[in-house]
């Protein structure tokens, strides 16, 4: 592969022709129906859906929306449907694919256009229904002059591997229960009162913890299809997450 400049890059002589299969519709444009627009577009070598949609972007049409921002798997705004499954295309190689791609926003999120969705008012809500952030009412009171207070390094390490949830959505658009009932919190908004719940500064009690999961809504919701384990682009272990919460709540 020889690179030209930034908007052109000249494939290798044995790259396939992708076909890409496109869902394009703007809710805010009276004029736009939802449909399918088909672009072609040369392989390259290590080419990743997202540099293939800002090439087609870039030189065939500028009118397609879809988002992004770190381009590393660590912001979460560009997954979406790719051939159905919910997935970061900026860690999706194309290679890894078929010919044929076809691509869809995320169900479950309100649609902005075509490609993106507004996963960012979906997690700000399920993030003030479940006030996740630590509850401690002494926190007023912490002198910042003095040494921080230490945290037991396997619980802070337990803590941190649930924060690595990168809020994609790809687990809230794999679950079924999400499509059926908007106000399911989600595997993203349990593993945030997991985290939370670990935290030994949040001083929210086992009960607190009940009124904001232990419903239908919440942990009693799943049923237990393993969509959002099988679709998290980071690995976590939501249905373990699911489980051992659904458990805690289930005992109280
Ligand atoms: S652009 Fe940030 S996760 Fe893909």
């Amino acid at each position: 592969m020889k690179t030209v400049n930034k908007q052109q890059i000249i494939p290798t002589t044995s790259a396939r022709t992708l076909t890409f299969n496109i869902f394009r519709h703007n809710p805010s444009d009276p004029s736009s129906t939802p449909r399918m627009q088909h672009y072609q577009l040369a392989e390259t070598d290590t080419m990743t859906l997202f540099i293939a949609l800002n090439d087609i972007r870039e030189n065939q049409d500028p009118s397609l929306a879809f988002d992004y921002v770190c381009r590393a798997g660590i912001c979460g705004s560009c997954a979406m449907l790719v051939n159905g499954k919910p997935s970061l295309t900026c860690r999706t190689l194309t290679k890894d694919l078929p010919d044929v791609i076809n691509l869809h926003p995320l169900p479950g999120f309100a649609l902005i256009a075509d490609l993106s969705v507004d996963t960012g008012q979906w997690m700000q809500g399920m993030s003030e229904r479940l006030e996740t952030w630590i509850h401690n009412q002494h926190l007023a009171e912490i002198d910042l002059s003095q040494v921080e207070e230490k945290m037991d390094p396997q619980k802070a390490r337990d803590i941190y591997e649930l924060e690595r949830c990168i809020e994609c959505g790809c687990c809230v658009a794999a679950c079924a229960t999400a499509q059926m009932n908007d106000n399911f919190i989600g595997a993203v908004g349990i593993n945030q009162i997991a985290r939370f719940e670990l935290d030994p500064r949040d001083e929210r009690s086992a009960k607190d913890f009940y009124q904001l999961i232990g419903s239908e809504d919440g942990v009693f919701g799943c049923m237990t299809l393993l969509g959002c384990d099988d679709m998290c682009p980071k690995d976590l272990p939501l249905a373990q997450q699911i489980a051992f919460m659904r458990r805690k709540m289930a005992t109280r």
